[in-house]
This record gives C-alpha cells, sequence and structure tokens, in this order.
C-alpha cells in the first residue's frame, strides 16, 4: 500500500530552506524569488526555521507579516510550506531574560547567548516560550491551503550538564531503576568504591566527574535521546493543540551519534534527514561515499517503513568542510535520485538563496548572489525538478527487502565505551558497511533493523559487531532462526546485557550459544600491521584482521580455521542448523574481500535476488521501490564510464514509456528509472 507524506499532497517535494526574513528590506529580491520558484520546478518552501526574533521581537509581541506573505505568494506561485518552529535558535531578549535557556556544558558552565541548538532542553521556561510560539504558529496557519507539514526545531542535538537536566536525570533513573539498591547493582558501582548511598549524588558522566561506570554511561546517552525527546512532544503538543491534522517531522542527521533517533521516530508522523555527501569528484571513493550514504537512507525509510523526506541538502557545495569543492555536473541529479530510490520522496535543499552576511553566505544555494537563474546550478535543480514532476507515479511506493542489517544505538554507544579490545575506535560503521557494501554492489533492497522491528518478514539478518544482546532480543533471534531465518552475526556476539554488565555462563551470552552451536572463549586483539589467515573448507584463504576470536564448536558446523597463530586450526567461520533456520558466525574481521564472497554465496543460498535481472558492473547498483501492482526499478551509474546492461524482462521508462527489452546503455553518472508489473 502506498503511503505519502502528506495524503493532500501527492508528489514528489522539491524546494528548500528559504529565510524571507532576511529579506524583508528587498521587496525586488522577494518578488523574484517567485519567479525564480517557479522557475527551479520547485513546489515547496520551508519556512521560520531562525526567524523567532522577527515574529516575536519582544517579549508576547508577534509579527507575522514576513510569514503571511510567504504563506500568500508560495501559495500563489503553485507552492506548499513546510513551517518550522523556531526553536532552533531563540531571540537575544529571551536568553537575557531567562539565562536558565542557555545550555550548560560539561565543564559544568553555561554558555554566553550566540549561535544555534544550545538550549536546555529541561528548563521549564523554554519550554513554556516555545510551546507559546508554536501555538500561536498553529493557531494561524492550521488552515492555510499551503500548508502541508510542520519541521519541528532544527536537527536537535545540544546536550546540556545544568542542574535542572541532573535532577530530571535522576528522576529518570528512579524511574527506570526503582529504588537505588537495584542501580548500584545494575551499574555495579561496588568497583572502585562508588556505591552510591543518595540519589543526590548522581552526576551526567564528564571528564570532570564520573566516566569509569559503564552503566551511568549508556544511561546518560539514552537519557539525552528521553529528554529531547520530550521536548519534542512539547513542541508537538502545541502544535496539535490548534492543529490536529498536519503531519509532524524533525531533520535527522544520518547515523547522528547522540540521538537514538528510532526514539524519536514514534513520535513523528514522517522522517526527514538532512544529507551533505563528500563527493571528491573521484570514482572510488564516491562509490563508497554512495554506499555510505544509501544505507543512511534505507534507515530512514525504515525507521517507519514508509517514504521519508530529504529536508536538507545542497544543491552545489557547503561551507563547513576544510575543502568546499563543488559539485560536478550530474552529481546532483545522481545523488538526489539516489535517495529516491531508497525511498525519498522529496529533494529539498539548504537554501533558497545565499544569504547576505553572516555563518552561511558562501554556502551552496539555489539562487547565488548574483541573483539570476543563468547558473550551473540553477539548471541542476531546475533539470531535476522537471524530472521529478516525470516521475511522480513513484511517489508513495515502497521498499520490499528481505534483508535487514542490524543497528542499535545501545549498542554503539557501549561498545564504543568497552575499554579493552581496539581502545580507540571499535569501528563499528565501517564494519556494517563491510557488510552492505557486497549487497548494494548485487543490487540488492536492505532495510536496517533494530531491536523492535518485526524480524519475520526478512530471510536474511546480518548484526555485525551485535555486542549488547538483552534477553528479549536473544529469545527474538532465536525463534526467528528456529523459524527458518539465516542470521549472521560476527565476533563479540552478546557479550552484554542492556546495562552493559557482561552475560555470565560463555559466550555468545543471553543463550545464544545454542542458537550459533559455538562457544566463543577468547578474542585476540592484534596489532594494526598483524594479521591472520582464514582457510574456508573450499580451499579459499582471507585475510583477518583487528580481532580474531578462539571459537569451540558445540553443534555448529566448522567452515573456516585459522591459519597460524596458538590457535592455528580453531574453528573462525560456523554455521549452526537450528530449528528451520541457519545461524552463522563469523569470528574474525575481514578486510572487506571475505564479506563480498560470503553475501554472494548466502544470497543464492536463501534465495534472494536483485531487483535487476542482469550483471551488475562495478559502480552500478540497482534499487527497487514497488506498489501493488507495480516494480519501479532504479538503476544508478556511478562510474564515470558508459556501460551496456542487459535484460531479459521487458521494461519501460517512467518518464517516457520507452520500451527497455534486451541490450541498453546506461550514461555516465546516469540514473534510470524503469517500471514493470510486480
Ligand atoms: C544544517 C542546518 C542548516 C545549515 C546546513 C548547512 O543541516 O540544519 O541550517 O546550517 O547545515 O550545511
Ligand atoms: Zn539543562
Amino acid at each position: 500500500m502506498r503511503k505519502y507524506i502528506n495524503e493532500n499532497f501527492k508528489h514528489f517535494f522539491h524546494g528548500g530552506d528559504y529565510n524571507p526574513e532576511q529579506w524583508r528590506n528587498y521587496p525586488d529580491v522577494l518578488e523574484e524569488d517567485m519567479r525564480l520558484f517557479k522557475l527551479a520546478n520547485c513546489n515547496e518552501m520551508t519556512v521560520g526555521i531562525f526567524s523567532w526574533s522577527v515574529i516575536e521581537p519582544e517579549e508576547n509581541v508577534y509579527d507575522f507579516s514576513h510569514l503571511d506573505k510567504a504563506f500568500n505568494d508560495v501559495y500563489a506561485a503553485g507552492g506548499k510550506i513546510i513551517l518550522a518552529t523556531p526553536s532552533g535558535a531563540r531571540p537575544r531578549w529571551l536568553a537575557e531574560k531567562y539565562p536558565e535557556v542557555l545550555q550548560t556544558l560539561s565543564n559544568f558552565e553555561r554558555i554566553h547567548f550566540g549561535n544555534r541548538h544550545n538550549h536546555c532542553y529541561t528548563s521549564e521556561i523554554y519550554r513554556e516560550k516555545v510551546y507559546n510560539i508554536n501555538k500561536r504558529l498553529a493557531e494561524r496557519y492550521k488552515d492555510h491551503p499551503a500548508l502541508a507539514a510542520w519541521h519541528l526545531s532544527n536537527e536537535y542535538s545540544s546536550v546540556c550538564f545544568c542542574e535542572k537536566c541532573r535532577q530530571a536525570f535522576i528522576n529518570w533513573l528512579k524511574d527506570k531503576y526503582k529504588t537505588l539498591d537495584c542501580l548500584n547493582e545494575q551499574w555495579w558501582t561496588t568497583f572502585w568504591s562508588h556505591t552510591y548511598t543518595d540519589w543526590n549524588q548522581i552526576e551526567p558522566p564528564t571528564h570532570k566527574s564520573d566516566r569509569s561506570i559503564h552503566g551511568l554511561n549508556l544511561d546518560w546517552h539514552r537519557f539525552v535521546t528521553h529528554q529531547t525527546t520530550d521536548f519534542m512532544k512539547n513542541e508537538i503538543a502545541a502544535i496539535r493543540s490548534a492543529d490536529k491534522k498536519t503531519p509532524t517531522t524533525t531533520n535527522f542527521m544520518g547515523f547522528f551519534y547522540e540521538l537514538d533517533y528510532r526514539v524519536l521516530s514514534d513520535e513523528l508522523d514522517f522522517i526527514s534527514d538532512d544529507v551533505y555527501p563528500s563527493w571528491k569528484n573521484n570514482e572510488k571513493d564516491d562509490i563508497a561515499t554512495a554506499k555510505s550514504r544509501a544505507m543512511e537512507y534505507d534507515m530512514m525509510r525504515s525507521f517507519k517503513h514508509q517514504p521519508f523526506m530529504i529536508m536538507e541538502s545542497t544543491p552545489s557545495h557547503v561551507n563547513w568542510q576544510p575543502f568546499n569543492k563543488l559539485k560536478r555536473p550530474k552529481m546532483h541529479m545522481l545523488a538526489s535520485l539516489q535517495t529516491v530510490a531508497h525511498g525519498s520522496d522529496a529533494v529539498e535543499y539548504f537554501q533558497w538563496r545565499k544569504s547576505r552576511g553572516s555563518a552561511e553566505k558562501f554556502h551552496g544555494a539555489v539562487v547565488d548572489h548574483v541573483g539570476h537563474e543563468n547558473t550551473r546550478v540553477f539548471k541542476d535543480v531546475s533539470e531535476l525538478g522537471a524530472r521529478l514532476k516525470q516521475l511522480d507515479s513513484v511517489v508513495g511506493s515502497f521498499t520490499d527487502a528481505k534483508v535487514g542489517l542490524f543497528f542499535d544505538w545501545s549498542n554503539r554507544w557501549a561498545l564504543d565505551d568497552a575499554q579493552g579490545f581496539a581502545l580507540r575506535d571499535k569501528k563499528m560503521m565501517p564494519t556494517l558497511s563491510t557488510f552492505y557494501s557486497p549487497l548494494w554492489d548485487a543490487g540488492i533492497d536492505v532495510d536496517i533493523v533494530g531491536c523492535d522491528d518485526d524480524f519475520s518478514k526478512y530471510k536474511l539478518i546480518i548484526a555485525p559487531m551485535c555486542y549488547m544482546v538483552s534477553t528479549e532480543l536473544a529469545n527474538k533471534i532465536e525463534s526467528y532462526v528456529a523459524n527458518g531465518g539465516t542470521f549472521v552475526s560476527t565476533y563479540m556476539l552478546g557479550m552484554v546485557n542492556e546495562n552493559d554488565l557482561c552475560h555470565l555462563g560463555g559466550l555468545p551470552g543471553a543463550g545464544l550459544s545454542k542458537v550459533f552451536g559455538i562457544w566463543n572463549e577468547e578474542i585476540d586483539t592484534l596489532y594494526p600491521e598483524e594479521h591472520n589467515i582464514v582457510c574456508l573448507n573450499d580451499g579459499e584463504e582471507y585475510k583477518a584482521i583487528d580481532y580474531c576470536e578462539l571459537l569451540h564448536t558445540t553443534t555448529a558446523q566448522t567452515l573456516g580455521v585459522y591459519k597460524s597463530d596458538f590457535y592455528e586450526d580453531m574453528p573462525a567461520l560456523t554455521v549452526n542448523n537450528y530449528g528451520k533456520g541457519r545461524a552463522y558466525y563469523i569470528g574474525f574481521r575481514d578486510d572487506g574481500s571475505f564479506a563480498e564472497k560470503f553475501i554472494k554465496e548466502l544470497l543464492a543460498e536463501v534465495g534472494i535476488s536483485s531487483c535487476f535481472d542482469g550483471e551488475l558492473p562495478f559502480g552500478v547498483t540497482a534499487h527497487a521501490r514497488a506498489s501493488d501492482d507495480t516494480i519501479y526499478l532504479f538503476i544508478e551509474n556511478h562510474t564515470s564510464k558508459k556501460h551496456c546492461l542487459k535484460t531479459e524482462k521487458s521494461w519501460k521508462t517512467v518518464e517516457n514509456h520507452e520500451l527497455i527489452e534486451g541490450e541498453f546503455t546506461l550514461n555516465e553518472y546516469e540514473v534510470i528509472v524503469l517500471c514493470g508489473d510486480r
């Protein structure tokens, strides 16, 4: 079934952050914006993100005139508005009068006014002020025909260490653990004599306080997510007090470290993401970038298993990288349609027009300081807009992935905090990429799954470095495999429980030894310059780097052994038939070459094939979206070469209904979108 970002607007959104408040003294510019808006084939503007000081210049004094004008102008130009709540940056008067709204840093000092995304999310007065302005915005614009969605704040990200936040943390802990004894037990505080005797002794972990209690560190991360979500819920409540219907979202930042986006997702109507891939303009790096972005977009889609929105991207370059390179010709189309291939129903920009002054005056925009449409970037944007119109039938379609790749924030936080192994960098994200990469090469659609997802819809689940496993998760894995699923995991599986306490009684813990048919006795961390070799039963040899686990099989079959060191001939790769399914265990980190072979064979074994039936050359991938009766096939060429592809099926191009059968050409950096019967 199709799902839409807004049920009343079943088209791609194409537009972006629009800041008319900066141009109030330039009426010609504002007029020109609307002419250019139509020329750029845009249909949406996102307004209000940083306009609090204009709409409430003094406490309880309001001036909505620039927003009124933007709503009316954009509507008259045939467009929609996404209206932001202004909490991402507050006016000066607010901070002056109520300093508690300002963020306190991890040295326990409060910042001065300035910059943005730096609030105390606990402050009652900040919540009240945000509630008030949001409610007024909702009351004023809820029935405006241009309003398509609410954009909550901007890139929630601040972490505050003030006394109010500390007290809120303590309350959150009381709610979770009920008694101090229980907290002491779960946090293992007798270690180094850190037992708490009073709730009020608890401080957030900082370089000035205690960072040795891993349960504390982990719970602080979770609390920051909780408190941010709670702040966001206050924003939503304000909107809902007046506007019951318009969908809400907030702009995520990919795999952003500090917030467990799954928790925020539950409160939102649809998901948005800000994406700024660092294209290097060389094929090798850019293919790697494309893969890592593809994984991010898959996660955004997987949060709600429905289309999402690219809320920000740059039409040309950014201004915050060490070297701010231009996007090469064709890259804008490719990078944007790549997001669509993975489930985005919007391509939006930061920013519509380059600001004249301040921090982002040299950040890429649809409209440059020159002010007219005769620029390369403007042309790129309007070409994409025209194409998105032609691809209208794709909107609302879904992705039917048969592979799940496991990623969980608590697991990442706990693993990174673990003192041991390779101390400084556990390389969780590169490890995920190692497994994602061959799936991308093979043109396989992947969902990124977490602990609460329904596993049963996947034929294959891959869970690299799944260090934190609760009994609940272990049971879920067990029944997934027992019922016929294929589950792949790696070194470090199930070492700790959900509070970062080590599982006792053997690894993988929480009963997973039985599912995998192995016992992992020790883990050897290699020096960066070292490696071992894993010999597979078929005679092939692969490099093992960083980690080699010393495994014993109980019921599993050994598929590969180490070639050297004192654990020569011990199992390195195993598979266990369990119930109706199979559980694979990879005891070593490979440099990528093993994963390529392994994934390829595994896909054949479990019967998963690409949505495209022909060969995909290196750097070319295929992804599908579907409706009940149609499959939309995106073939992306991330190389500088033309390729000849072949299909046994009969397709049509979505845009021109041109028949595609047998051999066809895919030009350099081209994306073609085909459709066929599902
Ligand atoms: C973020 C912000 C925008 C802008 C861009 C610049 O995504 O949300 O306001 O600063 O970065 O790339
Ligand atoms: Zn605070």
